[in-house]
């Protein structure tokens, strides 16, 4: 079965600075073994990608070692003015984190908000982390400037409420959720491990993970949030939150639709046609993803392309595998091996 080439709007790249945990080279080595041939990279990097000279650092050694074609988000700060809003041609989008998590960048008032959605284009995507009430002070903050917002990984049934609640009135909000809050809760945790269960948002309830099936309508897109950290950092005193998600997202959803809770057109929609949408993407000529929706296969504990070399799945079985990725006519990948080189990845955004 043919699919278009999959896109991940969430992606930590971790270059530069974290290259222990994952680089250009690796991430999109994963991104194309999942069936990905494009992924937009999130900016809490290290520098985190706030300024024109990280930003150019950034769009260099992506140009030099991406595999697939990429596009990076440039993160906001308390101190964004003409001169940030003035990249928006440059990037996928801005990412605002107004809610604690991985990295320094945290906009803890809401006084430092006003900024960016003043001046942040209305048609470049403006993405934000904001969890639970803090969601409520993003849509408020929406509507005060009346331009779009798109939520990243939404992950309780509060949040897919407000949402809900806000879409039905005609607010300009869209959102996402990743397959680790689609298919885990609290539940799992005792299984895979307290430190290595950290995330954030961190797990849901069962009744938070239902909640989100039950809203699916509601859901724009899919993104992995693919956050690889080592395991020598997950296991030990300070676990810092996120998971690698790039190689297991597509086979977890292809078992959805095996099972009748999804359609292979939820699937293909939310990961490629409103993805390209949203982030007004080009069209990828010659680019496909072949898959084999029947060949069943148990997730393994290592074996990864990701350098993190890590899943919070393992030991599931799955149906679905990527057997074939072509990406601009040339193939990138072939039943387990990555075929593209570095450097072979485009810029999204020119
Ligand atoms: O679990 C997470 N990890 N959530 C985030 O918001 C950040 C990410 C990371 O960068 O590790
Ligand atoms: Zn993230």
């Amino acid at each position: 079965m043919r699919l278009p080439g999959l896109i991940d709007p969430h992606v930590h790249v971790r270059e530069p600075g974290a290259t222990h945990k994952e680089d250009w080279a690796t991430a999109t080595a994963a991104a194309l073994a999942g069936g990905f041939t494009a992924i937009l990279a999130m900016p809490n990097t290290q520098p985190p990608v706030t300024t024109v000279e990280v930003l150019e650092k950034t769009l260099a050694l992506a140009r030099q070692k991406a595999r697939c074609d990429y596009a990076q988000h440039l993160g906001g700060t308390g101190r964004f003015g003409a001169r940030e809003a003035a990249l928006a041609p440059r990037v996928a989008g801005l990412k605002l984190y107004l809610s604690r998590t991985f990295g320094p960048l945290w906009l803890a008032r809401t006084e430092v908000w006003h900024g960016p959605f003043h001046l942040w284009p209305r048609e470049t995507p403006l993405v934000v982390h904001a969890e639970r009430v803090t969601l409520a002070a993003a849509l408020f903050f929406a509507r005060l400037y009346d331009r779009p917002i798109h939520v990243a990984h939404v992950a309780y049934r509060e949040e897919i409420l407000l949402i809900r609640g806000a879409k039905e009135r005609g607010w300009p909000v869209t959102c996402e959720v990743t397959p680790h809050h689609l298919f885990l809760s609290q539940e799992d945790v005792p299984r895979i491990g307290e430190g290595r269960a950290e995330v954030r948002p961190s797990l849901g309830t069962a009744q938070d993970r239902e909640a989100l099936w039950q809203n699916l309508e509601v859901i724009d897109v899919f993104a992995t949030d693919h956050a690889p950290h080592t395991l020598t950092e997950k296991d030990g005193l300070q676990p810092p939150p996120g998971y690698p998600g790039l190689e297991t997202a597509l086979p977890l959803f292809l078992t959805a639709v095996r099972e009748g809770r999804l359609s292979m057109e939820d699937v293909v929609r939310r990961m490629h046609h409103r993805v390209r949408a949203l982030w007004r993407l080009p069209q990828q000529p010659e680019t496909w993803v072949e898959v084999a929706p029947e060949a069943s296969w148990e997730i393994p504990e290592q074996g990864w392309h990701t350098r993190a070399n890590w899943t919070p799945f393992a030991g599931w079985r799955v149906y679905g595998r990527v057997r074939r990725v072509v990406l601009r006519g040339k193939e990138v990948y072939r039943d387990g091996q990555v075929l593209a080189p570095p450097g072979y990845g485009r810029s999204l955004r020119g």
